[in-house]
């Protein structure tokens, strides 16, 4: 079939073979994200018009007020994929600690874990522009038959069968892996049926966009500093463009067509960096690699940290490889 005119589900069926664990379950939970995705592109894109855009009222488990699109497209994304039976658990930025899902009468045979950013960007909702949703997909590690505990969620990123992103932006693509390449399909919202419009996406090797937080340069790490004076510098084909929307799901996507790096790095004011390694970071660098650029915490893969908490979180340097290593560098300068 001519793969210009491929709907995700199509698309699905004819990848089955190259999924990691090929039973049809896998398959089954891409269709419930894709199910999930249309439903939360279907509130999101009413926002303005109905009362969903401003805070909710609560603090996150992350210590962010909670925008009702949050809370909105968290319990969206949960019951459409709870109601699938087809995981076992799932993690998101918006709960307090992971979440069983036992399935049908108890069983808990349910063999993936879920664990999801379910907006991305809240901060820019109220003014309109693009949000995304992350997620990110393991086998289980504990017996099947039992609740799922921590240990399931707690994996290296490298453990990973698949992961993705929703961007709800001039039009709404899905793009996902299931360790096989990249590939971006974007929504006919006529018919709600996403058709295959980037296929095998690969990550220029150079780029000369850079995207990070600017106005906390006073606070950043020198290694992060002398890489920024890098960029800038008049030499080669530099100084790099600076593009920085403050939605991850966004400025990743950018880059990735056309080349670039995103830096969020520690800082005096956030030790440890603010994007959190299991909802955004680790699907992330998973896509990443898979479309041949480079992931790193400015010193090692991402996808080899060891986990400890389901909230953690790391500083993140991503994109193209050759820029990613450069950054490295600078970075190694100042350990
Ligand atoms: P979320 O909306 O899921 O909490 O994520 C926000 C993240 C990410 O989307 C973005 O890249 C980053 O926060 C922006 O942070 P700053 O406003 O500190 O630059
Ligand atoms: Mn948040
Ligand atoms: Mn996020
Ligand atoms: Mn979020």
């Amino acid at each position: 079939m001519n793969t210009k005119h491929m709907t995700l589900g199509e698309f699905i069926i004819d990848n089955q073979r190259f999924f990691k664990y090929s039973s049809g379950e896998l398959s089954r939970l891409i269709n419930s994200i894709r199910l999930a995705a249309k439903v939360v592109n279907h509130e999101i894109r009413k926002a303005g018009l109905v009362d969903i855009i401003g805070a909710a009222g609560d603090i996150n488990i992350q210590g962010e007020a909670q925008q009702k699109l949050d809370v909105l497209a968290n319990d969206l994304f949960k019951q459409t994929i709870i109601n699938r039976e087809i995981v076992c658990g799932i993690a998101s930025e918006e709960e307090d600690d992971f979440v069983i899902v036992e399935g049908k009468d108890k069983s808990n045979e349910n063999k993936y874990v879920l664990l999801m950013d379910p907006l991305d960007g809240s901060s820019n909702i109220d003014v309109n522009i693009s949000v995304g949703t992350i997620f990110s997909v393991y086998r289980r590690v504990s017996p099947e038959g039992t609740p799922v505990t921590k240990e399931d969620f707690l994996q290296k990123g490298s453990e990973q069968v698949a992961a993705g992103y929703v961007a709800y932006g001039t039009s709404t693509m899905l793009v996902f892996t299931t360790g096989n390449g990249v590939d971006g399909f974007t929504l006919n919202p006529a018919i709600g049926t996403f058709y295959l419009s980037h296929p095998n996406i690969q990550i220029p090797e150079e780029g000369n966009i850079y995207s990070v937080n600017e106005g906390n340069y006073v606070h950043f790490p020198k290694g992060v500093k002398n890489y920024i004076k890098y960029c800038q510098a008049e030499e080669d084909n530099r100084p790099y463009t600076s593009r920085y929307i403050g939605s991850l799901v966004t400025d990743f996507h950018r880059n990735m067509i056309k080349g670039g790096i995103y830096i969020y790095p520690t800082s005096s004011i956030g030790p440890k960096g603010k994007l959190r390694l299991l909802y955004e970071c680790n699907p992330m660098a998973f896509i990443a690699e898979q479309a041949g650029g480079k992931a790193s915490d400015g010193y090692k893969r991402i996808l080899d940290l060891q986990p400890t908490e389901l909230h953690q979180r790391v500083p993140f340097f991503c994109g193209s490889t050759k820029m990613v290593e450069k950054a490295e560098e600078f970075m190694a300068d100042h350990p």
